[in-house]
């Protein structure tokens, strides 16, 4: 018996349904679950520098998401397609503490709310939520 031989039997190699269950981190998954249960590093500061720039892409746990420093300096993370029709908010801007969608105009704070539907009535936007 050679020596990798040996250590193969001695610490065992992964069947292939246990690599999946430790390798897959979307959503809904077993490890990915776990993973968002702990604070994860998802962009350097200096992406999002100051109130108001650009937002970011970010990819996290297999996710799109976009990060963006609202005009009062408070910094949010949220999936890069708008609730709405799927747009990109990366393209989105970010003006009046919320990034604005560039589509049809929703906008959403940090907290993942949207707080302005520029065509549809205020009780309607209360219930939109990231
Ligand atoms: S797709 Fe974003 S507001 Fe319509």
């Amino acid at each position: 018996m050679s020596r990798a031989h040996a250590e193969v039997r001695r610490y065992g190699v992964l069947k292939a349904e246990d690599n999946e269950i430790l390798t897959r981190v979307g959503p809904g998954t077993l490890m990915g679950e776990l993973l968002r249960r702990y604070w994860t590093p998802a962009c350097l500061s200096e992406e999002i520098p100051a109130p108001g720039s650009p937002p970011a892409r970010v990819r996290l746990l297999g996710e799109k998401l976009v990060a963006f420093r609202d005009t009062a300096g408070r910094v949010g993370l949220m999936q890069e397609n708008c609730p709405h029709r799927g747009a990109s908010l990366y393209y989105g801007r970010n003006e009046d503490a919320a990034l604005r969608c560039v589509y049809h105009g929703w906008a959403y704070d940090t907290e993942g709310r949207c707080v302005d539907m520029p065509s549809e009535p205020a009780p309607f936007c209360e219930k939109v939520r990231m």
